[in-house]
């Protein structure tokens, strides 16, 4: 609809509503006269008459302009939906997964939550931090997007492509049917270090409205090219946190700080970059805890910057590194008792026994993982 269609309805309109005052002011003052002067009254009727048809006009003008309202809204609605189920057809499981055009969620009926969201998703630490406005102290000081990157968009930088096509599943870590809140609570509580969000809240619809919204061109079932973290080849040795030490100091310092607790990010009011390790870095029950997970992250996408297409780090660096910061003290695992009830189906980068194998729990945390992984494909696992 062009852009006078409204402006111009309201316009007349007003003019009507003038039109209107008048004529229902006119009204009274013959109505006044009419016991005195009865030859008002043609005047009198006609009056009435123009009143009726004035306010059928306005009547109108407000229904004709609700209609194309109406039909507008339908016609945009189903232009969204087009676009949508486009980008679902486009999908092509050999090409890395790209994010929907961000610009395209205003046409969204659930704009509002969805990009409510994708806030709560970058700038976690502002809604439940230490000064949070939502619930305060009641994670780490980190922000999702520290681990997904991009409001987790970023192909092998953990995004959530895969999440919408994978969940609910049965995930081996709890044993049960995991829906996607309680996956999100499980970083909430792992990577965050910090309490589950009420299920039904506000923002955790926000959170899976976000994630559904991103995830809208990725069929059932399917795994994009590029979603989660990359896989690494293994070391045919364990990776050396010496070794890690001395890429640690030379390519994650000037961010992550000597000390692993992130420096405050140069122009950026209240922000730093996060801890790598100690009481405000995630708790061992987290997925990054993981050394292959570790490493992959690492590896595709540290030092800031790099990405998949461009490593900064060799493999060993990569692994390395992973070793040195994982040796490093964090919150300990609340979880040990309860993960991986069936203990034979625990990835083989858990370091906490016990275990169907023999290997040791340093080889399990710091490989050489190949024989192990030997050992559970020999298995048939
Ligand atoms: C410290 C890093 C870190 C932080 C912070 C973090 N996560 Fe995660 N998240 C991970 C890792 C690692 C995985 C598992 C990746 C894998 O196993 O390949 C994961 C997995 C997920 C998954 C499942 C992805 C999939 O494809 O199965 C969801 C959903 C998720 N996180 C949501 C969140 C939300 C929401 C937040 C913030 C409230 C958050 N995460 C914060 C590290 C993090
Ligand atoms: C130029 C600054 C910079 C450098 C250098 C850098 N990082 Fe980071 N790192 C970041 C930022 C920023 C984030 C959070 C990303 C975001 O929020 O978008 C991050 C996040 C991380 C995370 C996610 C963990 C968490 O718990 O939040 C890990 C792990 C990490 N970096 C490891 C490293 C390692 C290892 C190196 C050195 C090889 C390194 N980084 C170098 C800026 C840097």
């Amino acid at each position: 609809m062009d852009t006078y269609y409204y402006p111009m309805l309201w316009l007349l309109i007003a003019v009507l509503a003038i039109g209107i005052m008048a004529v229902g002011s006119g009204i009274g003052l013959y109505g006044k006269r009419l016991s005195e002067e009865p030859q008002f009254q043609r005047q009198f009727l006609a009056l009435r008459r123009l009143r009726l048809i004035l306010w059928s006009l306005v009547v109108l003008l407000i229904a004709g302009g609700l209609l194309t309202w109406s039909v507008e809204r339908d016609t945009k609605r189903q232009a969204y939906q087009q676009l949508k189920a486009d980008i679902l057809a486009k999908y092509d499981k050999n090409t890395v997964w790209m994010a929907p055009d961000w610009s395209i969620a205003a046409q969204d009926p659930n704009y509002e939550l969805i990009a409510y969201g994708k806030e709560l998703i970058a700038n976690t630490n502002d809604y439940f931090g230490d000064n949070g406005i939502v619930r305060p102290h009641s994670i780490n000081a980190q922000n999702c997007q520290n681990c997904h990157l991009d409001a987790g968009t970023k192909p092998f930088g953990n995004n959530y492509s895969g999440v919408v096509a994978n969940y609910p599943k049965v995930r081996a870590r709890s044993g049960t049917l995991e829906t996607i809140p309680k996956r999100v609570n499980d970083c909430f509580q792992r990577s965050l270090n910090g309490q589950p969000l009420d299920t039904t809240s506000r923002e955790m619809e926000a959170i899976v409205a976000y994630i559904q919204w991103l995830a809208m061109g990725v069929p059932k079932g399917e795994k994009p090219k590029g979603v989660g973290l990359a896989p690494l080849p293994y070391l045919d040795r364990p990776a050396d946190p010496a070794r890690g030490k001395i890429v640690f100091e030379s390519k994650c310092v000037s961010c992550h700080g000597s000390d692993g607790q992130g420096l405050p990010m140069p122009g950026a009011f209240d922000r730093r970059y996060p801890p790598l390790w100690g009481e405000m870095s995630f708790n061992q029950a987290a997925g990054l805890f993981r050394l292959t997970r570790f490493a992959s992250y690492v590896k595709a996408n540290m030092p800031l910057g790099a990405s998949y297409e461009n490593p900064q780090l060799t493999d060993e660096e990569a692994w390395d590194v992973a070793a040195f910061v994982e040796s490093k003290p964090r919150p300990e695992n609340p979880f040990i008792k309860e993960d991986w009830p069936d203990i034979s189906k625990k990835p083989i980068d858990h370091p906490f026994g016990p275990y169907v194998d023999s290997f040791p729990e340093t080889q399990h945390k710091y490989g050489p993982f190949a024989p192990i992984a030997d050992f559970y494909a020999s298995k048939g696992k």
